[in-house]
């Protein structure tokens, strides 16, 4: 990237030119190496350069590039639909593919309010999401989000989502803690449900495991329990975010089934397509579906949904998932880097907590680990760790602010699940040099 570039960047850090990808390696227009443990933004679930997934696409665009989703469906589609309602743990799932997470949140969103509507709930409106979460960027999607950092400069136009704590095991808001967690944030939920009115409340959504705004946090046991009993009772429906933790990132194909959890509503992006095709699917439960399409049908749609480049693609994924048994390697590499990174990190007094599961894991940065304040922001903790790293050739996925809406260093590593043995050793290493206390 160059001043005289036209393009409207990302972020002010340096960005080299990347020209090749392979596995979980990539390297750039000068021949560096860049090892990436981050897995993009934790989305590579199959590794960079897979053939058989290029090949899938290429076959594709040439059979049927595209149709419109109102006028055609494809055979693509239809299978990759069958495949995924088999893999989800709903009930007779159906599948509407997009074109990312935030697309997906912005469909079952709707699905959410169309179901209620269609059961003549029409004062159903209202959603409650959890403070410190991360749900997508656009409009409607920020407004769910609970990431402050992001939302600020938007702030006029948001403000309609009803709060509850972030889970968090590490500051966990209980002060019983570690005593009744979940029972703690089952009452919050239920405060905010009779506090708004009952009848006026359409959906919580969560991350069932957190992604990078709260830091790979895992509920408490009996978490979902006990928020699933509060909003069966009250009528108020279940959407589960799985863009950062599906197609098999936690060590199950989908992290509800850790809690046997059965959402009515359940969002997928990132490990769908591995990267390959921008790809995203909101699905909803047989209920759901059926009592929406019974009133009329979902008003909503995009132009490039249901796409049969993006369905072929994510049949390949699904077959290399599969073939490459990801999600069984999700959970055994998994340990084997938060193990590790446990054991190097020890004595850094920079860290504060690494937590995790399957290959979703998290280094929190704190100040002092007694009391585990947070680096001031304007201390740039994050951003130093991954300059270091980006120097040493590991690519690290950052997320700050989320401790008190300003304050808070966490540090994702999430590398495709292919990720080998010497690339974890590798991984741990690199981790370890870029987060040593400045000599
Ligand atoms: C949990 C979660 N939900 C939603 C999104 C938004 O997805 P996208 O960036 O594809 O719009 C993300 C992206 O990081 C995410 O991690």
């Amino acid at each position: 990237m160059s001043a005289s570039s036209s393009v409207f960047t990302r972020s002010h850090l340096p960005h080299p030119t990347a020209v090749s990808a392979s596995g979980a390696w990539i390297t750039d227009a000068d021949g560096n190496r860049y090892l990436d443990a981050a897995g993009g933004a934790v989305a590579s679930v199959i590794g960079h350069g897979d053939p058989a997934v290029a090949e899938a696409m290429a076959a594709q665009t040439r059979s049927v590039d595209w149709v419109h989703a109102s006028a055609f469906t494809t055979d693509p589609v239809e299978r990759y639909a069958e495949a995924v309602a088999g893999l989800v743990p709903m009930d007779r799932a159906r599948v509407f593919p997009v074109s990312g997470g935030s697309e997906a949140m912005e469909s079952a969103l709707k699905m959410a309010r169309a179901y209620h509507l269609a059961r003549g709930e029409t004062e159903r409106a209202v959603i409650i999401a959890r403070e410190s979460s991360y749900h997508g960027n656009t409009r409607g999607a920020l407004d769910v989000s609970g990431r402050e950092p992001l939302r600020r400069p938007y702030e006029p136009w948001l403000g309609r989502t009803v709060r509850v704590p972030a889970v968090s095991e590490y500051r966990c808001p209980n002060p019983a803690h570690p005593a009744d967690c979940a029972r703690f944030h089952a009452d919050r939920l239920e405060e905010a449900i009779d506090g708004t009115g009952p009848e006026r409340v359409a959906v919580f959504v969560a991350e069932p495991i957190g992604g990078a705004t709260s830091g790979a946090a895992v509920p408490p046991d009996g978490y979902w329990e006990a928020i699933g009993e509060v909003c069966r009772r009250h009528g108020v429906l279940m959407l589960v975010d799985e863009v950062m933790t599906g197609f098999g990132r936690t060590g199950e194909w989908f992290a509800s089934e850790h809690f046997g959890l059965r959402p009515d509503l359940l969002i997928a992006a990132k490990g769908a397509s591995s990267g390959y095709w921008p790809l995203g699917l909101a699905i909803a439960s047989g209920l759901v579906h059926d009592a929406i399409e019974e009133a009329g049908g979902l008003v909503h749609g995009f132009t490039w949904s249901h796409h049969p480049v993006g369905a072929a693609v994510g049949l390949a994924v699904l077959d290399r998932i599969r073939e490459l048994r990801l999600v069984d390697r999700a959970r055994t590499q998994g340990e084997m880097l938060l193990a590790r990174l446990r054991t190097a990190l020890e004595g850094n007094p920079l860290v504060g907590d690494v937590r995790g599961i399957g290959l979703l894991i998290c280094v929190e940065l704190v100040e002092d680990r007694k009391s585990k304040r947070p680096f001031p922001r304007s201390a740039r903790m994050t951003e130093r760790v991954l300059e270091r790293a980006m120097e040493m050739g590991l690519i690290l996925y950052p997320s700050t602010g989320n401790v008190d809406g300003s304050n808070g260093d966490y540090l994702l590593i999430g590398p495709p699940l292919t990720v080998l043995d010497d690339e974890v050793e590798l991984i741990v290493d690199r981790v370890t040099r870029a987060m040593a206390v400045p000599g």
